[in-house]
């Protein structure tokens, strides 16, 4: 049930097929005879200096895949030089994870509740030394998982006489993993991870029904940066700009929300297009790759996101398996720009791309 819960998306998975189909569409134009390339990385999102331009991407319930939860993802990114971003139900609360990984973090708003409660998140993170804030806008509802719906752990969570038995023995199958859950727990109270649903569980809390005027309400409460997650067109991403979003993610969460929406590699170039020159634009879904960051690039990105590539990394060796993944992405993408003849991701544009892309 954790691996489809992470693994999944909404109900036919049209979208996730989408995205990786988008990025396995491209084709690349490289220079040959380019000689000795040692391809630059580092790229500046938002102020911030980073050694490779891939950040990992707000999840939630992290903890339910391994003990090192949260802390362990931004102990990892601050390891390769680069920044994660906390989920509001991530299941650690954000002065914790600031607090143990020491690292800059960055924090991604749901409210379920309304405005009260998005002030009250946006002045615990701050408090906490968040200096980024990244508000969910694909979320107004939750979408329709139905790995989870058949796991019978899709909000409203309830365990009952047709999956106690299948969920209990998926439990007792990995006592050690149980037993670490238990040590460790989630906190599901809203003093905890952030806001929790009204007696159904936390994932149910996350349907955040913002509209533009609320962004507005959330970027003059918060002191720092601003992002907009979730724009798939150019005129929404004005809208974002317009609200005060000092970047935007071009993003259809990883194919879990509206199945049937495009990829995102294809909408990135209206996005570019229509707010490039004013905001940083970044992206993610379907980035499995170091290729495929060159080609997100190319189109336009400053960086790209990634969900989960590191979730499996998380899932399978806790912080090092995040770092192990870090790691695989930046020596392919290091590789992809040599063979290329690229020296630098500032020198990325489409022309380093046949035809327009998918
Ligand atoms: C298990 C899981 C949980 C997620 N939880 C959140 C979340 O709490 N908030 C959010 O904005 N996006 C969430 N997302 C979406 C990611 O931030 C990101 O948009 C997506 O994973 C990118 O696609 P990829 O998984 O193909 O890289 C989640 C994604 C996954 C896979």
């Amino acid at each position: 049930m954790v691996f489809d819960y992470v693994d999944g998306g909404a109900d036919d998975e049209v979208t996730m097929r989408r995205n990786e189909d988008a990025f396995a569409a491209v084709a690349f134009r490289p220079k040959m005879a380019s000689g000795n390339v040692e391809p630059r990385l580092g790229v500046t999102v938002l102020g911030t200096e980073i050694d490779f331009p891939v950040l990992l991407a707000p999840c939630g319930l992290v903890r339910l895949l391994h003990a090192d939860g949260p802390t362990g993802v931004a102990r990892a990114a601050a390891s390769r030089g680069t920044v994660s971003v906390l989920s509001t139900v991530s299941g650690s609360p954000v002065e914790v994870v600031a607090g143990e990984s020491k690292a800059p973090l960055w924090f991604q708003l749901y409210s379920s509740a309304g405005l009260s409660e998005a002030d009250s998140l946006c002045d615990r993170a701050a408090a906490a030394g968040v200096d980024v804030l990244m508000v969910t806008v694909d979320t107004p509802t939750l979408g329709n998982r139905e790995r989870d719906v058949r796991h019978g752990v899709a909000p409203p969570l309830r365990v009952d006489a047709h999956n106690a038995v299948p969920l209990g023995l998926q439990v007792l199958a990995r006592p050690r993993w149980a037993a670490q859950l238990a040590a460790t727990g989630i906190r599901l109270s809203r003093k905890g991870a952030g806001p929790v649903g009204h007696g159904s569980g936390l994932l149910s809390s996350v349907a955040s029904p913002f509209s533009w005027d609320d962004l507005v309400h959330v970027r003059n409460r918060w002191h720092g940066q601003f992002v907009v997650k979730g724009v798939l067109s150019g005129a929404d991403a004005r809208r974002a700009v317009d609200s005060g979003a000092d970047a935007v993610v071009v993003s259809n969460h990883g194919g879990r929300q509206l199945d049937g929406a495009p990829a995102t590699l294809q909408t990135l170039p209206g996005v570019v297009a229509a707010v490039g020159g004013d905001v940083e634009v970044l992206i993610d879904g379907g980035i499995r790759r170091g290729s495929h960051v060159v080609a997100a690039l190319a189109l336009g990105a400053r960086a790209v996101l990634i969900g989960r590539p590191y979730l499996f990394g998380l899932a399978s060796a806790g912080e090092q398996g995040v770092v192990r993944i870090l790691d695989i992405l930046r020596a392919e993408m290091h590789r992809t720009m040599v063979l290329m003849g690229c020296s630098s991701v500032d020198q990325l544009s489409p022309d380093w791309l046949e035809v327009p892309r998918t």
